[in-house]
């Protein structure tokens, strides 16, 4: 039987699943490009088609709120169409099987929780959240709207008729700071896997090196070459989808 070139790599995180550490996962848009979600950089990237100053910021949003919910509901729509991979699968089954272990992801697809991921830190907000722009008095600062299409773009906001807002980060935009909180509490752990992420967006970006920092066994997973390959412990060059299936096993084994 022929293995993939990491399959002889995967002990040292088998063996940490067995003993029950404490384990924690950064996603990025590459662990739903096997799903048909796009990922935001490279070839095929939604910014080589859209410029994301134009569509992804909160200027470009007051300027002109009707062609930024075209890009969204456009992103929905096409979302929706879309099923969870494999990798979506397994990670889901660890949130189940394991709980103090924590899914952080960068992905705004829903992707994560479709599959039934327990307890997701969504780092950047969701599609499937809105909020009032004008962060009304009677509305919460987020909710669930899974309305695609949306009828009439832009939406308005069912508690003052104003704009609604996409419930995701833009940028210029903080990270929430329980999400911030809980992120910081997930990188006291044993095992920290990068997934799927170019690792050029901070603060997401930095969580790999404190978890390091804090005595994780640190691991990227991506077929490519990000900056944070040379400073994990283990980088496994394949695709979430193949790599995680093949780690699954040990997992349940625990
Ligand atoms: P990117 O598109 O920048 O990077 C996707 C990464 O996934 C790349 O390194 C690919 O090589 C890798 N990749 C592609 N297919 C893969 C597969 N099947 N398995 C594993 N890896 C694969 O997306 P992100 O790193 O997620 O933020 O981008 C981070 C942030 O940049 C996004 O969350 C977004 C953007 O600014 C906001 O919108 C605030």
């Amino acid at each position: 039987m022929t293995l993939m070139p990491w399959e002889r790599e995967l002990a040292p995180i088998a063996e940490r699943l067995r003993v029950g550490a404490r384990t924690t996962v950064l996603t990025g848009a590459g662990v739903s490009t096997g799903s048909g979600v796009p990922p935001v950089r490279g070839d095929e990237g939604l910014w080589r088609r859209y410029r994301p100053e134009t569509l992804a910021t909160p200027a470009a949003f007051q300027r002109d709120p009707g062609l930024v919910w075209e890009w969204y509901d456009w992103r929905r729509q096409l979302v929706a169409g879309c099923e969870p991979n494999r990798a979506h699968a397994v990670l889901a089954a660890w949130t189940r099987h394991d709980p103090t272990m924590r899914l952080i992801t960068q992905n705004v697809d829903g992707l994560h929780e479709r599959a039934g991921s327990e307890r997701v830190i969504r780092f950047h907000g969701s599609l499937w959240e809105v909020g009032c722009w004008d962060r009304c008095p009677s509305s919460p600062a987020r909710w669930s709207d899974l309305t695609v299409p949306f009828p009439v773009l832009p939406p308005t906001c069912r508690y003052c008729g104003g704009l609604l807002r996409p419930g995701v980060v833009w940028f210029g935009e903080g990270i929430d700071p329980t999400v911030l909180a809980d992120s910081e509490a997930a990188t006291a752990c044993e095992l920290f896997l990068t997934i799927g992420t170019s690792a050029l967006v901070y603060p997401a970006a930095g969580l790999v090196a404190r978890a390091r920092e804090r005595g994780a066994f640190t691991v990227e997973i991506n077929p490519d070459e990000t900056p944070v390959s040379d400073h994990v412990d283990l980088v496994l060059r394949g695709t979430a989808e193949a790599i995680l299936d093949a780690i699954e096993p040990h997992s349940a084994a625990r």
